[in-house]
């Protein structure tokens, strides 16, 4: 063989592996690391895709309390494995199951997402991702601003409804057990309080209440926590025993919007949960509450720790890019 018969065709081969490791990581191979417009070669329309089927849904009159669900995934997919699309994951004892999970929503948007996706761009986009661009685009929908959201990250195989529950924090914890469970996640006790600002256009059911309602403790049956006249209202809300799963308590008193109107509902005392109220209740976390109530401030604050959510136990180099993300790939 010459040297020339050599180089014709060599150099094809040469070009082809360059291209695939410098311009197109998104691909089959690993990822290199979470970036920003990470499929910008891969897939260029990844992002936009998933902003217009969110969109498409979401801006449906009385569709936007699936924004909030959007927003919700992210944290239950987060924190339970990593951020690896495992609470989409359907079955017998998957995290789906739990019954921290009962009232997760909005899943069948991240379907059509997928389903879009993989008709341009087959095996590309992960569903981890894919639901980390999602959430973001469920904050604009309810009017909040946008925040650039990294991807690169790949689907998990594994998914427990044990961990869900070990994992994700009760609404009943008090700030040491806030606070504990977001250590564990690499997150400061700041970022919790910033982070729990997502239930600004949340809405909570009776079922997590009635702790707080009628059972709180041996001396007290309600939260004393809870003013008397608000106390009523909630009750009258979410009468005891005979309340549905149809009725919702929105847990920002302001407004549905994406805005600082949680931290002032803790100002009043009309935090929904004891998870909430206890932001404002506890002396260590009263400052920043009260500082988060200045939009600009909150807003800044809120994409920098969605951002470290967002980047929680990513696998970049095992998983896979799931075909369908209610389930693991079949080999
Ligand atoms: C700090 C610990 C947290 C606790 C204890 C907690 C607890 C809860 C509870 C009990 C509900 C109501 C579920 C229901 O009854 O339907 C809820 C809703 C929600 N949570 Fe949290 N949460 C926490 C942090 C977060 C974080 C970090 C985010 C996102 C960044 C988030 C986003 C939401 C959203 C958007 C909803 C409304 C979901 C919907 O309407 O479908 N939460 N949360
Ligand atoms: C919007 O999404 C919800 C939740 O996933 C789904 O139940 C509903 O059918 C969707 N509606 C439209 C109009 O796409
Ligand atoms: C929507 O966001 C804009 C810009 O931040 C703000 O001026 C406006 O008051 C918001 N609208 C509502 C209804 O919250
Ligand atoms: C019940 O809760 C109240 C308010 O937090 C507290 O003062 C009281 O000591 C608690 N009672 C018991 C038996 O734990
Ligand atoms: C649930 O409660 C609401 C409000 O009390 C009521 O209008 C509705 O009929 C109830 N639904 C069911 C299925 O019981």
């Amino acid at each position: 063989m010459t040297f020339n018969s050599l180089s014709i065709h060599l150099l094809p081969v040469f070009v082809f592996v360059l291209s695939t490791v410098g311009v197109d990581a998104g691909a089959a191979n690993p990822s290199y690391g979470l970036q920003d417009d990470y499929y910008r070669h891969s897939c260029p329309s990844a992002e936009s895709v998933v902003r217009r089927v969110v969109m498409g849904n979401v801006t449906v009159v009385d569709n936007r309390k699936f924004a909030a669900g959007l927003l919700r995934l992210s944290f239950h997919d987060c924190f339970v494995e990593g951020c690896d699309a495992s609470v989409l994951l359907y079955g017998p004892g998957t995290e789906k199951t739990a019954p921290v999970n009962k009232f997760l929503q909005s899943l069948e948007i991240l379907d059509k997402a997928k389903q879009e996706l993989e008709k341009i761009c087959p095996g590309v986009v992960s569903c981890a991702d894919i639901l980390q661009y999602a959430a973001r685009d469920g904050v604009i929908a309810l009017n909040g601003s946008s925040w650039k959201v990294q991807g690169g990250r790949r689907d998990g195989r594994v998914s427990r409804a044990e961990s869900a529950e070990k994992e994700i924090p009760s609404q009943d914890f008090d700030l040491d057990g806030l606070t504990a469970s977001f250590k564990r996640k690499g997150l400061s006790r700041d970022q919790m309080v910033i982070l729990s600002g997502a239930h600004t256009s949340a809405a909570g059911h009776c079922e997590n209440l009635v702790r707080r309602l009628y059972n709180f403790n041996s001396t007290h049956a309600t939260d004393p926590s809870i003013p008397a006249a608000y106390a009523a209202e909630l009750k009258a809300t979410c009468p005891r025993k005979t309340f549905n799963d149809t009725v919702f308590i929105t847990m920002d008193a302001v407004s549905a919007f994406f805005d600082a109107g949680y931290y002032v509902t803790l100002e009043e005392h009309k935090g929904v949960f004891t998870s909430d109220q206890i932001l404002f209740d506890d002396h260590r976390t009263r400052p920043l509450v009260k500082t988060l109530t200045d939009y600009k401030l909150f807003e800044k604050k809120f994409h920098q720790a969605m951002r470290a959510m967002a980047a929680i136990g990513v696998k970049l180099y095992d998983g896979e890019i799931r075909k369908d993300c209610r389930f693991i790939n079949s080999y």
